[in-house]
C-alpha cells in the first residue's frame, strides 16, 4: 500500500493507504481524527469538509493516495492555542448554530473558507456558500447567525430583515 505523508493540523503525519480509500476514511480510521464526519460518502452532505492546502474540500471525494505532500487542516486544528474555541465555533455556540452536531464540522470549515474568501458576506452569500452543507436538525437560521458574527456583523439586524 502506498505510503502518505501530509501535514495535518500543522504536523508532519504519514499513514498507508489503499489507492481507493478516501481521504474522509483516511483522517477517521488511519488517524482516528473523527472530528471529520461522514454523512453520504457521496459528495451531498458537505459533513466532511476539510481544508486541502487551503481550500474547502468534501473529503469524501478526494483520494487519500493523491494527497502525499498535501497540508490538511480539519476540524480537530480549528481551536485557539490555548485550547478555546475559535471565533467561528464560539459563534456556532452562542447562536444555535447546532443542535446534534454531525453537521457541525463540516459547516465550520466550509465558514472559515467563505470568511477567508469573503470577510463580511452578506446573509445570501452566507446561504448560497452553503448550498453543499445539509444540515438535518438545526435549521440554517442560527447557522447564518453564527457565521454573521463571527464576521462581526450584527447579527439582530440581519434576523430582523
Ligand atoms: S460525507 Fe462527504 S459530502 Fe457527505
Ligand atoms: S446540527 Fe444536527 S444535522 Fe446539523
Amino acid at each position: 500500500m502506498p505510503k502518505i505523508t501530509m501535514n495535518i493540523n500543522g504536523r508532519e503525519t504519514s499513514t498507508e493507504v489503499e489507492n481507493r480509500t478516501l481521504l474522509s476514511t483516511a483522517l477517521r480510521e488511519n488517524l482516528h481524527l473523527t472530528g471529520t464526519h461522514i454523512g453520504c460518502d457521496t459528495s451531498q452532505c458537505g459533513a466532511c469538509v476539510v481544508h486541502v492546502n487551503g481550500k474547502a474540500v468534501k473529503s469524501c471525494s478526494v483520494f487519500a493516495a493523491e494527497l502525499d505532500g498535501a497540508t490538511v487542516d480539519t476540524i480537530e486544528g480549528q481551536a485557539n492555542a490555548d485550547g478555546s474555541l475559535n471565533v467561528i465555533q464560539q459563534a456556532f455556540q452562542d447562536h444555535h448554530g447546532l443542535q446534534c452536531g454531525f453537521c457541525t464540522p463540516g459547516m465550520v470549515m466550509s465558514a472559515a473558507e467563505l470568511l477567508k474568501v469573503n470577510p463580511k458576506p452578506s446573509e445570501a452569500e452566507i446561504r448560497d456558500y452553503l448550498e453543499g452543507n445539509i444540515c438535518r436538525c438545526t435549521g440554517y437560521q442560527g447557522i447564518v447567525n453564527a457565521i454573521m458574527a463571527a464576521s462581526g456583523q450584527d447579527v439582530p439586524s440581519i434576523a430582523a430583515e
